[in-house]
């Protein structure tokens, strides 16, 4: 069957930004003249010194390393601020809209935001904190998050932000596994009308984190939570007795604009690191571009700041161009499902970047919620972090965008900084759940498993040739563990770990992720995470996760778990785990299903047959394939006998 194709409306070929010839023409200058493109799509940045080389990257051992514009220096924070201030001073940097409809909005403009930047930056400078140095973020979507980040922008400190999601031990683990002595957080939470206990969270991670000297608490909702003497101090208070003055900080386009981390398909998580100059550049040309930013919009993406899409999309792309972008506390459902077209309405909001599991959820409460909203202010619509099935695009496009708005899919990665594959909406014809087609300087590839490359079209391992300017540039104190992840699987290619398919129209269809990680809600999830945390358990003797089908989430976690000898499995355990594993990781990382297994099948050298496990996840029992290379194949058949309902 041919796919539905989508023409771009008559108004966008006209108005947009870019159109199909001018989108041909960019495309092939950046493939061909990568010099000339750069130079001129980098004088969006404001260069204290201007670069004279644009790119020294290359993918293979002998010569590996990833450099853009590096000779030229600047300050992101500058960029996103102090430039805008003499046009645009008055004009609303952050739209803020609570978790609780009837409590007041904020609205902030660049001038405030300035001046929060600047007093914060000097609280930090005041408490040691000097270029290089690593904090970390344990906060609420409110604007101090991004007051914080550009505060760590302005003075060359490296910001790491964890999501709020994330469990003490797992905030432990990052701010051990980067070094911070400073953590900023607040007292409290707020999602849903639930209260998230933060400073806790943080109090406890820190017992296993004796380098931290200083933590700076934002008092969001007042509870009050103890202060440790000497170590804990009031956000307010602090920056009050600070300059509302802080000169940026000259860095170079290389020097560490922030760590982030993301599950891999082994081991813990690892730190994304990503540099200034050349991420600035991708930030704000691909926000500009994909979302054919024109200044005086209203821009929101509604994704957290804990996570890379918030970093590029919420604030750095944004703030880069002057635009206004709003950020919200709360989630898509509280207090009823009507939630994200009622901020729309509030703001008057343009466009409007979400994911597929959002609207997956608001979906299934009926199109009577998203009715009762004008969203006449909409006028593109964007989707990000997994695949979007073309049901959900259908309702997305018919339902919130009354068949006006053009949607882009945008694929990309926390490793790639931002955008890779998406339509451009005044260029590209959609065709619903493709991402279409490379962004300017993206050249992906499709190779088989022996690595050869696949013309036309097809099927295999996506794969970028070439370096662009947002790539990520190393694993946080690991180098070559960078190296190992992403350059060595298919020799001189960055693998991004993902299948996809090219139709005849050399459009992109991501079909999922192709190693152990599995894309819950559109987060990513280490598989060897889950299976650590489990085993972990004082009754638990081995553990196997996998991915499985989920109406909601899009993948749901599936785990099989042996128990020890002596501990007979029931209900109370299995609640017990999951209880587990949300207090180990956080809730993100939900067992969906947890089959215990007397045995889980094994090669007769020991090796966990994945494949197997992942087709009962699956409930795609027909073929298993080859199972006689399995120590006992009788322990397949018991498996599949008690396969447990998912609820
Ligand atoms: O599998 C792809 C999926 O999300 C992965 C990246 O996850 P993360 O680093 O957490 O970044 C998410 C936000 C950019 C990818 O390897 N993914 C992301 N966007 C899409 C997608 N899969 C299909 N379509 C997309 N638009």
């Amino acid at each position: 069957m041919a796919d539905a194709v989508y023409p771009v409306p008559a108004e966008w070929d006209r108005d947009a930004l870019i159109d199909e010839a001018r989108y041909r023409e960019m495309y092939a200058e950046s493939v061909f003249d990568p010099e000339r493109f750069w130079r001129r799509e980098a004088q969006r940045v404001d260069w204290i010194r201007p670069f004279t080389t644009v790119s020294q990257s290359s993918f293979h051992e002998e010569d590996f390393g990833i450099a853009w514009f590096a000779d030229g220096t600047l300050n992101l924070s500058a960029n996103c601020l102090d430039r805008h201030l003499e046009a645009r001073g008055d004009a609303v940097a952050i739209l803020w809209e609570p978790d609780d409809p009837r409590t007041p909005d904020r609205r902030i403009t660049y001038r405030a935001l300035h001046e929060a930047v600047c007093r914060f930056a000097n609280l930090l400078k005041a408490r040691g904190v000097r270029k290089g140095e690593r904090v970390t973020l344990y906060l609420p979507m409110v604007p101090e998050a991004a007051v914080a980040m550009l505060a760590c922008a302005r003075i060359g400190a490296i910001h790491s932000i964890v999501f709020a999601g994330f469990s003490p031990d797992a905030l432990a683990g990052r701010i051990q596994d980067c070094d911070s002595r400073i953590v900023v957080t607040a007292d409290e939470g707020l999602r849903g009308g639930k209260t998230i206990p933060l400073k806790a969270n943080v109090d406890e991670a820190l017992k296993a984190c004796p380098g931290v000297e200083t933590v700076i608490v934002l008092a969001r909702t007042g509870a009050g939570t103890p202060m440790v003497e000497g170590r804990d101090i009031d956000w307010a208070t602090s920056v009050a007795e600070q300059g509302a003055d802080c000169a940026p900080e000259e860095m170079n386009a290389e020097d560490p604009l922030f760590i982030l981390y993301t599950s891999g398909s082994t081991g813990k998580p690892k730190g994304v690191l990503h540099t200034t100059g050349g991420y600035a550049v991708w930030a704000s040309m691909t926000h500009e571009y994909v979302f054919d930013y024109k200044p005086g919009q209203v821009f929101w993406c509604a994704a957290d700041v804990g996570w890379v899409t918030g970093h590029s999309y919420v604030v750095y792309g944004p703030l880069m161009n002057g635009a206004t972008t709003v950020m919200f506390e709360g989630v898509p459902n509280y207090p009823d499902p009507s939630r994200f077209w009622q901020v729309v309405d509030k703001f008057g909001v343009e466009t409007f970047y979400g994911a597929p599991t959002a609207l997956r959820a608001l979906m299934r409460e009926g199109d009577a919620w998203v009715k009762t909203t004008s969203r006449k202010s909409l006028r593109l619509l964007g989707s990000v972090g997994e695949p979007i099935n073309p049901e959900a695009w259908g309702w997305y496009h018919a339902v919130v965008g009354e068949g006006r708005c053009p949607i882009v899919d945008t694929w990309w990665q926390t490793e790639t900084g931002g955008i890779m594959i998406a339509p451009l909406p005044g260029a590209t014809d959609l065709k619903p759940g493709s991402a279409t087609r490379p962004m300017f300087g993206v050249v992906p590839r499709l190779l088989d498993n022996d690595g050869a490359v696949i013309e036309g079209a097809g099927d295999g391992c996506l794969v970028l040739a070439g370096s662009w300017p947002g790539q990520m540039r190393t694993v946080w104190g690991d180098h070559a563990r960078f190296f190992q992840t992403y350059f060595s699987t298919f020799k001189g290619y960055y693998f991004t770990g993902d299948g996809c398919r090219r139709d005849e129209d050399g459009y992109y269809w991501i079909t999922g992720r192709i190693d152990d990680v599995i894309n819950v809600s559109g987060h990513r999830m280490g598989t060897a995470e889950v299976e650590s945390a489990l085993v972990a358990h004082p009754m638990v003797a081995e553990a196997a996760v996998v991915g499985m089908p989920h109406e909601i989430k899009g993948q749901g976690i599936y785990a099989f778990v042996t128990t020890n000898a002596e501990v007979e499995p029931d209900e109370a355990l299995r609640k017990e785990l999951v209880q587990w594993v949300r207090h180990e990781i956080g809730p993100i990382a939900t067992p969906d299903v947890i089959q215990f297994a007397p045995g889980l099948p094994k090669t007769r050298s020991g090796k966990i047959m994945r494949r197997i496990l992942r087709k009962i996840g699956e409930n795609d029992l027909s073929n298993l394939g080859d199972t006689s290379t399995l120590a006992d194949p009788s322990v397949v058949d018991s498996l599949i006998a008690n396969r447990p309902q998912p609820a």
